[in-house]
């Protein structure tokens, strides 16, 4: 993908802005540790990130959420926009802004927005019928409907026939300007097979789509006729542009794309699609501005192979599992076992096994030893060697010399599980070599300059791929850092921008001879399957 921008140094990108109906789920902690995952890897690269997460409260479905608890809609949304406000830094999320759609000023960018749609003479009134899931707050194609007109993506839920005046959105304006944008910027939504999905639908020939709806109130009014209420996702998508505005701007379009804008990066689930591949831009055009630089669409998680679903009873709390194995555990597993873009599967037997295998034996059993024979056999210092004192041959530098600008790629094109991958291929290599070289007969046989070989290019290995998995674990990079006295917390924005650039970090070779090192402790420690019923 190419959502980068070389002239320009800000970096925005977002996650969806999460429905409030109900606490947050697996499924919204899996784009948003990916988009933080992206953030942090951005920050690396010297850039000024902004990360937006959010919530998205209006419409039928939260009215109807509130209504079975008893509270107020705003209530209903306050306390469940808290819930996720509290989750993030559980999973060490760190974002920028939170961008709520009840806000105040959010409802000036909408008003001024729909304004210039309203000029371009894009919307109109018209007559909707059609088949409604509440849950998808969606309108459904006859066709696509389960027998009795059940959702098919809530099979549970029937749909409702509905037949009122609406406002339009004159989305089939835009067929030939959205035909031209996926041929011209082949890259701007991926994976591949989503775009040909878009491409599919665009040929069907777009339809105008509603963006108001009558009989309920738990929305913004339409600016032109109060007596309707703007559809949630006319509203929704405009929270990204709201979540621009610093807290102490005016809420003017103006301030709101002064200085993010255009943003760089949209992740999204398989499921919102449509809106963000085709009314999002579609909207953009109307309203004359340019459009984001990508889109990028992952899969469908399910449980032990099973769709997720509360009817089923086998959805998974994120609370729960960071509360049991911690964040960068949980964070390590989604982002490492799935690959980006594709359904992914969660066992816990698996999660256990995979994460004691990668990181309590590959990293951190590798850096404990190899630590504790830098203590032994050479003084606790990082012998008196530089990268270039290792010889060419060095398998452990031949492959570390390359990583850094391979990972870097995997994750710019957000292909998370390679630059795992790849990574994990030095961790292996490491505790092969050091098997192999045993220093522990090299420092019998007094050979102490193979034993320093050894350790220097061990331990410089681990700090590489320490480094490298820095956006994915950053707790437990941070700690192998400290280890090996370095004075970087990789949780501190201000700090990483200055003092750990991927231009310098990402090397093989930058260990400083004669470093003290501290003394070695676990940094990951083993887990243990939670016995059932937990
Ligand atoms: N409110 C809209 C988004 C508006 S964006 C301007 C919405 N919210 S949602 O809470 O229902 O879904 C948010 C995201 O969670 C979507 O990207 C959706 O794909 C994702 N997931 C929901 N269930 C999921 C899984 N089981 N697995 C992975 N992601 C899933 O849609």
């Amino acid at each position: 993908m190419n959502y980068t921008d070389n002239n320009k140094n800000a970096f925005a990108l977002t996650t969806p802005l999460y429905y409030v109906n109900d606490l947050p789920h697996i499924g919204s902690a899996y784009t948003t540790i990916a988009a933080d995952v992206v953030a942090r890897f951005q920050r690396l690269q010297g850039r000024d990130v902004l990360l937006i997460t959010g919530t998205d409260e209006h419409g039928l479905k939260i009215q109807q959420a509130a209504q079975g608890r008893g509270l107020t809609p705003q209530q209903h949304c306050d306390e469940i926009a808290a819930g996720f406000e509290a989750l993030w830094p559980k999973l060490n999320i760190q974002y920028d802004r939170f961008s709520r759609t009840t806000a105040a000023r959010h409802h000036n960018i909408v008003k001024e927005f729909f304004g210039r749609v309203w000029d371009r003479e894009d919307i109109y009134l018209g007559q909707q019928k059609g088949f409604y899931c509440v849950a998808c707050e969606e309108f459904k194609e006859e066709r696509e409907l389960l027998p009795e007109g059940f959702c098919p993506l809530h099979p549970n839920k029937k749909t409702e026939w509905r037949d009122e005046q609406n406002y339009f959105f004159r989305l089939s304006k835009y067929q030939t300007q959205l035909e031209k944008l996926y041929q011209e910027r082949p890259d701007f939504l991926q994976p591949e097979s989503r775009r040909n999905e878009v491409l599919n639908f665009i040929s069907q020939g777009l339809q105008d789509f509603s963006i108001s709806r009558v009989n309920f109130d738990w929305g913004f009014p339409v600016p032109v006729d109060p007596n309707h209420i703007l559809y949630v996702w006319f509203d929704a998508l405009l929270g990204y542009v709201t979540a621009l505005l610093d807290p102490e701007d005016e809420p003017t379009l103006e301030n709101a794309l002064s200085k993010w804008w255009p943003i760089n990066l949209h992740l999204i689930g398989k499921d919102i699609l449509r809106f963000h591949a085709l009314y999002w831009p579609a909207m953009l055009m109307s309203a004359g501005l340019p459009l984001p630089g990508g889109v990028f669409v992952h899969g469908f998680l399910t449980k032990d192979g099973r769709k997720m679903s509360k009817s089923l009873g086998n959805t998974i709390d994120p609370v729960a599992l960071v509360n049991r194995y911690g964040a960068d555990a949980v964070r390590y597993y989604f982002i490492k076992e799935i690959e980006f873009g594709r359904d992914g599967d969660f066992n816990e037997t698996r999660f256990v096994d995979i994460l004691n295998a990668d990181l309590a034996d590959n990293l951190g059993n590798l850096l404990n030893r190899t630590l504790s024979m830098t203590h032994k056999y050479c003084g606790g210092k990082v012998p008196n060697l530089s990268g270039d004192d290792i010889p060419a041959e060095n398998g452990l530098k031949a492959m570390g010399i390359t990583l850094g600008e391979q990972v870097a790629q995997a994750y710019e094109a957000l292909a998370f599980s390679d630059a795992t991958a790849a990574i994990l291929a030095l961790l292996r290599a490491g505790n092969k070599y050091i098997d192999e070289q045993a220093p522990w007969t090299l420092y019998k046989q007094k050979q102490q300059a193979a034993v320093e070989q050894v350790l220097y290019s061990v331990l410089e290995s681990v700090r590489l791929a320490a480094y490298l998995l820095s956006p994915i674990v950053p707790n437990i990079a941070h700690d192998i850092y400290q280890q090996l006295s370095f004075d970087i917390n990789f949780n501190d924005k201000t700090q990483i921008a200055v003092a750990a650039s991927f231009a310098t970090h990402a090397k093989w070779g930058i260990l400083t001879g004669g470093q003290i090192l501290n003394k070695p402790r676990p940094v990951f420690g083993r887990l243990e399957l939670a016995p059932t019923g937990e």
